[in-house]
């Protein structure tokens, strides 16, 4: 990470009057949650067609709420780190900011951040599949909860592979990356679709797009700027020499 490419990027912030942040794994791997695609990462000790998609909880429903259950109860763990402060102080300096996450572990509301856009939903979030009853919190719900309402079983509220994005987060999410000045894209393998195309659409509407990542990816080919660096240092940098440019 240069001296110039964090310059650059805090000119590009300063200059911006449309900000939108897109976040992956890598954004909360700096707060101790592991990410996916890493060397150490959940896909590398676990098989997603075994955890992560609706036939896998049709076929065996106690072995992916127990994997939930364990994400839940080490989610109830963990922090928000610096980066999610600094976008959090962000979001009060640039009048349209937002985040738009790939993260079901609602660090960025911890740290402050009001506008995000969840495209693929939330741990702390159990819904029926039979009704639309749902359970907000990380409460420990057993080995195999079921609705109160109309009995059947309960699942995480989260997007699994193959399952249709909420559509008003991912219409939104389309709308501000077409709209922004700036797209900074943090700690995502840029992979998964559609948020991997949300900086392709940012470029294609005219936006400057920003990388926060160690390793390269797919949208570091698109990026105006790449920075090589984990996410806090690189925010904090980037903080700072944007507060140089506003004093
Ligand atoms: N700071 C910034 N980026 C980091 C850091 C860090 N400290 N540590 C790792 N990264 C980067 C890695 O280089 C990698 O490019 O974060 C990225 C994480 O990529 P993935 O593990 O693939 O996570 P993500 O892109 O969010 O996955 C997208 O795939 O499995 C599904 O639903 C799941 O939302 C997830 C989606």
């Amino acid at each position: 990470m240069t001296g110039e490419a964090i310059a650059r990027a805090a000119e590009l912030l300063d200059g911006a009057d449309s900000v939108c942040v897109s976040t992956g794994a890598g954004m909360s791997a700096e707060s101790g949650v592991p990410t996916f695609r890493d060397e150490d990462g959940l896909w590398s000790k676990f098989n997603p067609e075994e955890l992560a998609t609706p036939q896998a909880f049709a076929r065996d429903p106690l072995k992916v709420w127990a994997w939930y259950r364990h994400r839940r109860q080490k989610l109830a763990q963990i922090e928000p780190h610096a980066g999610h402060k600094v976008l959090a102080d962000w979001e009060q300096r640039v009048d349209d900011f937002v985040v738009v996450t790939q993260n079901v572990d609602g660090l960025h509301h911890r740290a402050g951040s009001e506008k995000v856009i969840e495209l693929h939903g939330r741990l702390d979030v159990v819904r029926c599949t039979g009704c639309d009853y749902e359970i907000v919190g990380l409460d420990d719900l057993g080995e195999d909860p079921h609705c109160e309402q109309c009995g059947e079983r309960l699942r995480p509220g989260v997007v699994w592979f193959g399952e249709m994005l909420p559509a008003g987060a991912l219409n939104a999410a389309i709308a501000a990356a077409q709209h922004c000045d700036v797209m900074l894209v943090i700690g995502t393998s840029g992979v998964v679709q559609p948020a991997a195309s949300l900086a392709d659409a940012a470029k294609a509407y005219g936006g400057a797009v920003i990388e926060i990542n160690p390793n390269r990816t797919p949208i570091s080919a698109l990026a105006d700027v790449w920075l090589d660096s984990g996410c806090g240092a690189a925010l904090k940098a980037i903080d700072a020499a944007w507060g140089r440019l506003e004093s």
